[in-house]
This record gives C-alpha cells, structure tokens and sequence, in this order.
C-alpha cells in the first residue's frame, strides 16, 4: 500500500489577521501563555513574526528581533498535536538563516529551566548555557529560572527560502 505523502509545512510572515489562530496554537503550547497583545506588539514594532501552517491550519509561530549584529529569538512554538516531527527543529533554522542575512553574528534566547524539550532542540542546533536569569518565568510553584542559551552564526544554514519579514 502507498503511504499517504507528508504533510506539507509552509513558512510565512505572520499577518494581523492570523493573530486569532496564533493565540490558540501558543494556549495550546504553554502553560503560561503570551496574551494575544503581545503579539500584536510584536507586529507593530516589525519583529521578525512568521507562522508555519499545514493547510489550512496555523500550526506553529516564531518570534525574533534582529538588531546591532545580533537576533534574540522570543518565542518558538509548535502545536502539541505537531510536536516532534521537525517541525521546530525547521522554524528554528528557518529564523536562523533570515538573521544571518540580516548580518547578525550571534543568536541567543532564554528557555525554562525545565523546559527539556525545548532545551535539547536548542543543544542539538549548537546552542550552548551562557547563563542563567534567575526568577524570569511564572510558574505554578511561583517563578522559574530562565537558562540563557547563545549560538554563533558563522555556521552556513540550509536557506529556507527565509526572505520578507
Ligand atoms: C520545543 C518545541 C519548539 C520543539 O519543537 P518540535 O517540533 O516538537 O521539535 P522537533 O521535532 O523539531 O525536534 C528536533 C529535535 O529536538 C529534540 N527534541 C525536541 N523535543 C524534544 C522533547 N520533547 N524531548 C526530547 N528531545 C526533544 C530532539 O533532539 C529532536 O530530534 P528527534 O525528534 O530526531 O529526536 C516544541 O516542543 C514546542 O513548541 N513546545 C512548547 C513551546 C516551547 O516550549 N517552546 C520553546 C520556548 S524556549
């Protein structure tokens, strides 16, 4: 029998009207979710905001400021029913390769502490503890720390086709 072909996940900028559907993919994701709000600060201030969609769902958002040689990825989120099946690892590379053409040289981000998912993604991309802020998240005992994670950018990356925002 012919398996069915894999579904087919398309990268785009992150349009106001998407805010509805990116708000429900980051609730799903998170326990302490961003309010739809802030992403719409995001917009405004022209952060790098894209959405990976599987037709005709938004599925997953990844938000990155470059600036002065340097990207800060914000957020990165995948809808748990999409988890584990590259699609993170994608958007992940996909921001990387649009700040690198934007000439930043180096990539940091902060993750939860005891975020092991997230954290062995970002290990298996190259990142590597820089830090920690202690007391960053909220968190159902209270606050958590943040591990600071950096990567170098010199490295070439698969261009995704990462052009526009
Ligand atoms: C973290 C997150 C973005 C990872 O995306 P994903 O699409 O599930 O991850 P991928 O399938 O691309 O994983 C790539 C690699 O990362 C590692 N990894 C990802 N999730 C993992 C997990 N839950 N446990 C262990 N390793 C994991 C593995 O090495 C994996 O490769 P493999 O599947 O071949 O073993 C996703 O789980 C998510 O959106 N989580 C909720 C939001 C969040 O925590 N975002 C990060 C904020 S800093």
């Amino acid at each position: 029998m012919t398996q069915p072909p894999p579904p087919i996940f398309r990268l785009r900028p992150m349009r106001h009207d998407d805010l509805a559907a990116v708000y429900a993919v980051e609730q799903a994701a998170y326990p302490h979710p961003w309010t739809e709000a802030v992403f719409l600060d995001c917009l405004k201030v022209n952060y790098c905001c894209w959405v990976g969609e599987i037709a005709p769902q938004i599925v997953a958002h990844g938000i990155m400021s470059v600036a002065v040689g340097e990207c800060h990825i914000f957020n990165l989120c995948i809808h748990p029913q999409w988890q584990r099946q590259g699609l993170g690892r994608q958007m992940l590379r996909h921001l990387l390769a649009l700040a690198l053409k934007r000439n930043a040289t180096t990539a940091f981000l902060e993750v939860r502490t005891s975020n092991e998912g997230a954290r062995a993604l970002y290990a298996a991309e190259g990142f590597c503890e820089i830090g920690t802020r202690r007391n960053y998240y909220p968190s159902g005992k209270g606050r958590e720390d943040a591990t600071v994670l950096a990567r170098e950018l010199t490295v070439f990356y698969h261009d995704s086709g990462a052009s526009g925002s």
